[in-house]
């Protein structure tokens, strides 16, 4: 397709005016994700009016220093294509900043009250991006504060507990100050383009929902990849480990959307409720099954793109931890359409290459007309990141003489073939989906709390079974044990 013939354009839906107080207004996630995400909000006219953006931290500075300090973290870790210095200009004007100790210190919190605006109809977003121990307290803050007006809600960044029962309890001290319906859980995968496009191929075309079950289907895989390994997040990462850090949440939620039955409609409760019966009917993985049905590893030193890369233990700046950076899962889902369907599910840090992908593994025709030539059954592959694509692999004919030769090639639906408009960060849609009041693609406090159950579940076996750390070379695609798991089905990673 010519550049001509791609899409474009993009339309965007107009929020209304805003307040948004970003706690840990100078952490890791505002200077890397929210801020950047605001500024191209803004650049394409998206945030009108006199819209504040409240940054809050424990320091002091002034609002004119926060915004240098943005810029600078701008510049640092957002691409420089879209960037244009008099819309930052402008942009930063809408940047303030707030000295807020989350302790008592009622001063602070009246200086936060004072930065934001009169006006008791605006929307207020209070975004927690500090750890999760802060969630209960500065809801209680902003309650004793009287800040939680009509229009307020709130915004709780992963990690959303560490167990069941720490979800619970953040669950219900939340929901002390806001409603459900207020209290926004954020997957940013639930933002991506791709992962949203999951709702549109399953429920706007016709075709696959008759194949969608166990009569058609063998087995699902569900890869996220990535490359890099845990970076500077060394201390929190080896407390939490694959599985709480990505399983518990994207890539269930991956399961679920790929899983679930279609919703009534779009709306955020329809949604969730499907989801949360998926979670509901995952089988539980006891102590007896887990060492057949999972893999824990954790990458050695070794080579990525070439380059020497450091084991896990150096990278963290410990002797020892037996703390995963790669799982391994073989899901049941126990209802009707998927009884009898391998769930395969792996996620894993300095593996070979940064690659998330769904693949559906079809089903062999019932019996093949073509003798003894080989038939590869068809498989769907959806490409979330990079490289975003759906393709869906068919047998056809290949041309010329030479008798009836049989060649395996994919309906090719490739982004980048089809559009040319920038893809927003996840966090772009995200935040404005929280401003504009659509649940959607946030986190019932249930589906939460489902998903830590099946997860603590796993923990435990490990723990009882002594289920033991698989080593990987970095830059390979997790350890042997993986592959294994699924040759013993007959199958193989795609
Ligand atoms: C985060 C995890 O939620 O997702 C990180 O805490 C991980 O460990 C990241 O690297 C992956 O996100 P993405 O969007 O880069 O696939």
């Amino acid at each position: 397709m010519s550049t001509d013939e791609k899409q474009t354009s993009s339309a965007f839906l107009p929020v209304n005016t805003f307040d948004l107080v970003v706690f840990g207004g100078t952490g890791d996630l505002a200077r890397r994700k929210l801020i950047p995400a605001l500024y191209h909000r803004f650049c394409d006219g998206q945030i009108s009016g006199d819209s504040r953006i409240i940054g809050t931290s424990r320091s002091e500075r002034t609002d004119s220093a926060y915004a240098k300090q943005m810029h600078k973290a701008y510049k640092e870790f957002s691409s420089g294509n879209d960037y244009d210095d008099s819309q930052w200009d402008e942009f930063s004007n809408k940047l303030k900043y707030v000295g807020l100790d989350v302790g008592d210190k009622a001063a602070d919190w009246k200086a936060l009250g004072k930065a934001l605006s009169k006006d008791k109809d605006r929307v207020r977003v209070f975004y927690l991006a500090v750890p999760p121990k802060l969630f209960v307290p500065i809801c209680n803050g902003l309650k004793a504060a009287g800040l939680v007006t009509e229009n307020a809600r709130v915004v709780l960044e992963k990690p959303l507990g560490t167990d069941h029962a720490s979800a619970q309890a953040t669950n219900a001290g939340v929901g002390a100050v806001f409603d459900e319906n207020k209290i926004y859980r954020i997957d940013h995968y639930l933002g991506k383009e791709t992962v949203q496009n999951l709702l549109v191929l399953r429920f706007g075309n016709i075709l696959l929902e008759p194949l969608w079950s166990n009569r058609a289907i063998d087995h699902i895989e569900i890869t996220v990849a990535e490359s890099i390994g845990v970076g500077g997040r060394g201390a929190y990462y080896d407390t939490a480990g694959a599985l709480r850090d990505m399983v518990q949440n994207h890539l269930l939620q991956l399961l679920c959307l790929t899983a679930m039955e279609t919703p009534a409609s779009l709306d955020a409760d329809d949604v969730r409720t499907e989801k949360l019966k998926v979670l509901r009917a995952l089988r539980p993985i006891t102590k007896d099954v887990a060492s057949y049905v999972t893999v824990r590893g954790q990458y050695a030193r070794g080579k990525v793109d070439d380059e020497v890369m450091p084991d896990y233990l150096t990278d963290v700046g410990v002797d020892f931890s037996e703390t995963e950076t790669f799982v391994a899962i073989k899901a049941h889902i126990d209802n009707w359409r998927w009884a009898g369907v391998p769930i395969y599910i792996r996620t894993g840090k300095r593996m070979a290459s940064r690659r998330s992908e769904i693949v559906i593994q079809f089903k062999p025709v019932p019996h093949s007309v073509f003798g003894p030539t080989k038939l590869n059954p068809n498989k769907l592959v959806i490409r979330l990141q990079p490289d975003e694509a759906v393709n869906l692999w068919m047998e056809i004919k290949e041309p010329g003489a030479g008798g009836l030769r049989l060649k395996t090639l994919p309906l090719n639906l490739s982004y980048a073939d089809n559009f040319a408009v920038r893809y927003p960060d996840a966090y772009e849609r995200l935040l404005m989906d929280v401003v504009r009041g659509n649940l959607s693609l946030f986190m019932r406090g249930d589906e939460v709390e489902a998903a830590w159950k099946w997860v603590d579940e796993i923990i435990k076996s490990w723990a009882d079974s002594g289920q033991r750390l698989e080593l990987y070379q970095a830059g390979q695609d997790g350890p042997d044990e993986s592959h294994d798991m699924l040759a013993k089905d007959g199958n193989k990673w795609v």
